[in-house]
């Protein structure tokens, strides 16, 4: 497991001048801050706001999500499920209400207080462990184990195969993987964004004044998409870089990582409501089934 997960690294203007023209994948932070403690509450914001789709997407389109892996996945029988970063607990709690048993694990405090609270609040057969995807103690015997919105693209292939490996090992006999993924496309499209530019009094990155400055590239050899951001701060014109990465994967790799983690029975869906989903054209949906040992 690499360490860099989320890299703060604090700048001056100047270096923004001398920075790497074009940044290698992966060196200079894989995800933005998502268990920073302040980062998250702000985040909490954006999953739980109905405006856009932006860290979750809008309730009315998780409940087609939870309809369809109840219903079509699951067969309407209660299981148990393990939801990898599973945010605010918006796809647990549904499930849980619906006689599930869930585990959601996610290492951003802000969004593991939410969901505990909801499963609190409304008696749910749901746990909760704030901790990283990559080292973190899955349990066993589940029926479903799920990873989706595209977050399996954030980490480095290693990683993302360690995840893999860990999730057949938690799941029972012909326990099933379903992964909601980025298209190839689509991380290639993020990294040809051009340079792009905004300045708020308070925003995701800092509840104080700044400016957000982005940059996006795309690696043709690793096929990995870096986006960067400078903060610059409005009263103290400090400056803070984040950087986040994304791996692209052709369908028939993703095939092929499944089968080498011991995966079988690989199909591939058009979105997480089944069909074809103009709104989720960026993602596709994974499901296989355990084979063996991986
Ligand atoms: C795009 S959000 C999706 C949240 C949730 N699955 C949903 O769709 O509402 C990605 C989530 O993955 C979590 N995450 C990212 N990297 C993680 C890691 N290494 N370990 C645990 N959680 C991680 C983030 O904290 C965040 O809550």
């Amino acid at each position: 497991m690499s360490s860099i997960n989320s890299m703060v690294c604090k700048m001056d203007l100047i270096d923004i001048i001398h920075r790497q023209a074009v940044p290698i994948p992966w060196s200079e932070g894989e995800k933005i801050p998502w268990n920073d403690p302040g980062f998250s509450q702000r985040m909490l914001f954006e999953h739980l706001s109905q405006e856009h789709d932006a860290a979750s997407r809008r309730i009315e389109t998780i409940n087609r999500h939870i309809a369809w892996i109840h219903h079509s996945v699951l067969s309407d029988r209660p299981t148990k499920i393990l939801d990898l970063g599973c945010g605010p607990g918006l796809y647990t709690s549904r499930l849980a209400k619906l006689g599930h048993e869930c585990v959601g694990i996610d290492f951003s405090p802000a969004s593991i207080s939410h969901a505990r609270e909801l499963a609190q609040v409304d008696k749910l057969q749901c746990t909760y462990l704030q901790q990283d995807i990559r080292a973190a103690d899955y349990g066993h015997g589940y029926d479903l184990a799920m990873l989706v919105f595209g977050e399996f693209n954030t980490f480095r292939r290693t990683d993302a195969r360690l995840i893999l490996e860990k999730a057949h090992q938690a799941l029972a006999e012909n326990g099933r993987l379903l992964l909601e993924v980025h298209t190839y496309i689509a991380v290639q499209a993020i990294g040809m964004q051009p340079v792009s530019w905004y300045a708020t009094e308070s925003g995701l990155f800092s509840d104080r004044p700044h400016i957000c400055l982005t940059e996006n590239f795309w690696d043709d050899e690793q096929n990995v998409a870096t986006v960067r951001y400078f903060i610059l701060d409005g009263l103290t014109g400090g400056v803070t870089r984040h950087a986040g990465c994304t791996q692209a994967y052709t369908n028939e790799q993703y095939r092929s990582l499944l089968e080498e983690c011991g995966f079988g029975n690989v199909i591939f869906h058009t979105s997480l409501s089944g069909g074809i989903d103009e709104s989720h054209s960026d993602h596709i949906v994974i499901i296989c089934q355990k084979r063996g040992a991986a």
